[in-house]
């Protein structure tokens, strides 16, 4: 566990000299997971994916403030480190990069990443700022680990979306690898916020997959609009916690949102955001499924 960069550097630079020395291989490579803690398997398959396929394995924890707006959940975002450190252990990784706000943003930072194409994605337009914060952080956890390879996860389709166009603009030398949303058994999409649900809310929220799943039957025979109004009706009359965000059908690759009268091609992502009002507090869930 390394809480400086300068430890953290000179951890990857020694595990890189000890298996060049043992393997005679030149270039050890590092697969890298960032996260904000509290993990879960979907957190783990993205680890899992990074040992299967690099020498050395680093993820971050750190719950980022710049990314989170002043009334977001920054301050009872969940914790467990206890947890994430046993599961990252499992999962045979080898180092955790967990710093302090004060080591990576002092008390002076003024820098910030952003990539203006994401203004118009419906996610950026309801959390304002938050991609800034999302690119800014990443590059920095990209210098830091200066990794081979980044995985990340489809559930953020729009982060996904942001950080490619980031890493494809600014030219870093890392490879972006994307994976599969992990679930629960009746299709929630695991989230750290799933904590916030009670167990009977969960199974009340398993909902918003299936009807998107549903849309799969759908699609081709109607527009953006439609779709979107469909789901909205479903989901906000099937379960009276659940109010829409916001329903996206956008390009898989540049998140841009579909015309109104659009028809729906093959491959576009439809992705959403429902605020679930439960028994404790409200909390925002996000998913997506790429339709074809
Ligand atoms: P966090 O929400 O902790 O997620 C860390 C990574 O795990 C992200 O790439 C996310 O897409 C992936 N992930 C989350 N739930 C998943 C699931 N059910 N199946 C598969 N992958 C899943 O996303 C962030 O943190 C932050 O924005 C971060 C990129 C670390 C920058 O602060």
């Amino acid at each position: 566990i390394c809480k400086t960069i300068q430890t953290l550097r000179d951890e990857i630079k020694l595990k890189k000299k000890t298996i060049r020395a043992s393997t005679g291989k030149d270039e050890p490579t590092v697969g890298f997971v960032p996260t904000m803690g509290y993990l879960h398997r979907g957190h783990i398959s993205l680890v899992e994916q990074a040992r299967a396929a690099n020498d050395i394995v680093v993820a971050s924890i750190f719950v980022n403030p710049t990314q989170f707006a002043p009334h977001e959940d920054l301050a009872s975002y969940p914790v467990d480190i206890e947890s994430d450190v046993r599961l990252l252990t499992a999962a045979n990784a080898d180092i955790l990069f967990l710093p302090s706000v004060a080591e990576m943003y002092g008390t002076d930072a003024s820098t910030f990443v952003e990539v203006t194409s994401m203004a118009p994605v419906l996610e950026s337009v309801a959390r304002p700022g938050h991609f800034r914060g999302v690119a800014t952080v990443v590059t920095k956890l990209l210098n830091i680990v200066s990794p081979d390879v980044m995985y990340i996860g489809q559930k953020d389709a729009m982060q996904c979306v942001c950080l490619r166009k980031m890493v494809r603009d600014l030219a870093f030398n890392t490879l972006v690898v994307v994976g599969d949303t992990v679930r629960e058994s009746n299709g929630l999409a695991m989230s750290s916020r799933n904590s916030y649900l009670t167990p009977e809310e969960r199974e009340e929220a398993a909902l918003i997959y299936r009807e998107m799943t549903n849309m799969k039957q759908h699609y081709q025979t109607t527009t953006r609009q439609a779709l979107a109004d469909l789901l909205k009706d479903t989901l906000e009359s099937g379960c009276s916690k659940m109010k829409v965000d916001y329903i996206s059908l956008a390009n898989g690759d540049t998140g841009i949102e579909l015309e109104n009268d659009s028809v729906i091609p093959n491959g576009a992502i439809l992705s959403l955001a429902v605020f679930f009002h439960g028994a404790n507090r409200k909390t925002r869930l996000i998913d997506v499924i790429i339709l074809n």
